[in-house]
Formats: structure tokens, sequence, C-alpha cells
């Protein structure tokens, strides 16, 4: 397949300056904020270790501003020095200490700074134009040879860090964005039917949109949802309170929207019919008129056999996001039926997303699904057939590099 953008095979990085943009965005322990899961930070060492003769300079973020999991980087860090690499974390992004310490990153060394979300004018989504313009791309461009980015899970995003530096930089995909591109192309190529979504989790706006999209291109079949976004869809039936939309940001606005979806495609967008709570710190299986305000934390088991059995009869299974509050091993059980059947169906198969492909690799499932996925929110753009920002933004680079 041929790509439409440049890779490390393009160009000439030893001994050079480079600015690598990663996603090492990590699911965190919710009390301790220690990483439970590295395989984001696992998945770009091979870009890194072929960087190894280069003057290394890494940006990545971690969480939003306001959530749980914003977090600097050192613990990143530490996991890289963990894994062989000579990496050493600074606290700051593109402030005075950031630009020495660029200054003097030597070959084979990795500089990390700090995590770029911590610079408010990142989390513009804006046109490429006008994300470049940001300080964080006009301090630190002048100080590099070349940008790579390897950030396929924020591929969608439209930010200073991912598209910026490329307006002004010789600039290539990394492995990891390379992979992922060949193996999602691959998957989508053929329109097979049924084709699943599954869908869990939180990050509920992006989510809805996501199926919005889907279900106008015709996509989807069946859309099979728990989590937060089941959650969402049972209070725009009128089925549960909305007490147990607490979470969802911006809840008004995609309650509407989860209302329209439900009229226009009542068939295809199935929902928990009974449901697992906590009460008294235990699990108690119930029907959703039965919920009695306790927390829903999982799909129930009848749901959880409903799901597996449209899996199994799929051609195309696609996960993102766990059915139900899967850091407490109680609750685990929707999750795992789910990923049963998919690792058990015959069918082209992808997870998607940090928390669920984490659990498919507790599981040992990983070589009976077609792709683990880097990307949650990126990959699930991809499948709309809509272009990823990021690879527009490479795509442009290739052109001025060519001249
Ligand atoms: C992800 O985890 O999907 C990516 O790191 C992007 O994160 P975001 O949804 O916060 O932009």
């Amino acid at each position: 397949m041929k790509l439409p953008f440049k890779t490390l095979d393009d160009v000439d990085y030893e001994g050079k300056r480079v600015l690598i943009r990663v996603d090492i965005n990590s699911s965190l322990d919710p009390e301790t904020k220690v990483i439970t899961n590295d395989s984001r930070i696992v998945a770009m060492t091979p870009t890194l270790r072929e960087l190894s003769k280069s003057r290394v300079v890494l940006m990545a973020h971690q969480g939003r501003p306001g959530s749980d999991d914003f977090i600097s980087l050192e613990q990143h860090t530490e996991i890289l020095r963990k894994l062989g690499f000579n990496a050493t974390f600074i606290d700051d992004i593109f402030g005075e200490r950031a630009k020495m310490a660029i200054m003097t990153v030597e070959v084979g060394e990795i500089l990390v700074l700090q995590n770029v979300r911590m610079f408010e004018g990142e989390m513009k989504n804006a046109p490429v134009e006008e994300v470049s313009q940001e300080a964080i791309v006009q301090e630190l461009y002048p100080m590099f040879d070349i940008f790579v980015n390897d950030a396929f899970g924020a591929a969608h995003r439209s930010q200073a860090s991912i598209v910026g530096f490329t307006q002004y930089l010789p600039s290539v995909a990394g492995r990891v964005m390379e992979k992922e591109i060949r193996e999602l192309s691959k998957v989508t190529a053929k329109e097979l039917h049924p084709w699943n979504l599954v869908l869990g989790g939180s990050k509920v706006r992006d989510k809805v949109k996501i199926i919005e999209q889907l279900m106008e291109i015709g996509r989807a079949d069946n859309v099979l949802l728990g989590g937060l976004i089941g959650n969402l869809f049972l209070i725009a039936n009128g089925t549960i309170s909305k007490e147990y939309g607490t979470y969802v940001k911006d809840f008004e606005e995609v309650l509407a929207i989860a209302k329209k979806l439900l009229d226009s495609y009542p068939d295809v967008i199935l929902l928990p019919e009974d449901a697992a709570v906590e009460r008294n710190g235990e699990r108690v299986e119930c029907e959703l008129d039965e919920l009695n305000g306790d927390p829903f934390f999982d799909i129930g088991p009848r749901t959880a056999e409903k799901f597996a059995n449209i899996i199994r009869g799929s051609r195309v299974s696609f996960a993102n996001g766990p059915m139900g509050y899967f850091e407490k091993e109680d609750f685990t059980h929707g999750t795992i039926t789910v990923l049963n059947a998919i690792a058990e169906c015959d069918c082209i198969t992808v997870v998607g997303g940090g928390h669920v492909s984490a659990m498919a690799e507790r599981m040992g499932l990983l070589d009976k699904i077609t792709h683990i996925s880097t990307g949650g929110g990126a990959t699930m753009k991809f499948l709309t057939g809509k272009q990823l920002v990021l690879v527009d933004a490479l795509e442009e680079a290739a052109k001025r590099m060519d001249g």
C-alpha cells in the first residue's frame, strides 16, 4: 500500500536533533495515579530504537486539563528508562530550561518534555495554520532538524503539537503511525456486513458523534452499548434516571444527540437489558427497574450473552471502551464476555483504546484479534472514512519536502 506521507525510511536522521510527538496517554489507577498499562509506551519503542543515533526530544500528553488522569510525564520517563532508554524528564515544555536541555541533548539520549497539555494553547483544536502559530511551535521548531509524529492515538486532534510543526519542519510518520494506517486500511478495504460497533467507557461526547458519522455512511449494522455511553442512551429512552448521567460531560447536548440517534436507528442501537450494580460493596445483578440508585457498574449477564451472540454472528466487529467499571474486578464480567466473543468469532476484529486492549492482553487474546489498535477516538474516526487531520498535515509536509 502506498502511504500518503513520508516515513522514517525517507529521511536521514542520524546525528540530527529530532522532535518526536508520541501518544503515551496511559490508564492510571484511579486512586494511586500509577500507570496500570504501559502498552502505548511499549508500542512506540521500535521508533525510538531506530532513532538511537539521533538527539531525541520527546513530546506527549497525558489526560486532559481537569481530568483525574492529568499528570506529569515523569512516570512515563521512568518506564522508558526501565525499557533500556537513556531518557531524562524535564518539567518544562518550551521555557528557557527546556531550551537549554534541548540544546545539550546528546546522540542516544532522549529528553522527555513535560505534558504538552499543561500549555493552555495546546488544547485549542483549530486549523493547522492557526495552531502552528502557538508559542509551543514558534519557540521550538527552529531548534530541530526533523519532526517525527508517531502519535496515532491523537491523529484526529488538530492541536499544536500534533500538526503545528509539520508546517515548518521536514515531517514524517513514525512506525506506530505507519503500522496503524496500513492495518486499518486493510481491515476497512472491503465493505463486509454484519458490521458491529461495540462501544463502552467514557469520552461520551466524542463517541456519540462517531456513531452519528458511522450511521450516516451506513457502515454499522449493530451498535452495542455499555459503560457510561450505554447509560446515556438508557436515559435518552427513559429507562433509567438522569442521575446515571452525572459523569457525562456536556450532558444535555449529548443527550439530545442520543435521542435523535435512537429515533433514527431504533433497530441498530442495542442497549443494556439488565445490569450489575454495586450494593453494600458487592456486585448484585438486577433488572433495569431495580437499580435503586446504586452505581451501575457493568452490563448484566443477559445483555453480555446477547452482545456475545451478535458478535459471533458478525463479519466485522470493532470494540472500544469497557462495558463497565472494569478497574473493579467484580465488574469485569461484561467486558470479558464481549472480548471472548471477539476472540472466538471467525471475522475481522479490531480492538482499540487503552482499557480494552489492556484487558485483551491480560486475557491472552492478542493473537486471536485481527488488529489491536493503539488508538481509541482516532481509530473510530478512521472507520468513518474521514481522513485524519494528522494524515492531511503529513501529506502536505511530504509535498513541501518534495519541493
Ligand atoms: C486517546 O487516549 O484516545 C488519545 O490519547 C487522545 O486523547 P484525547 O481524547 O484526550 O484527545
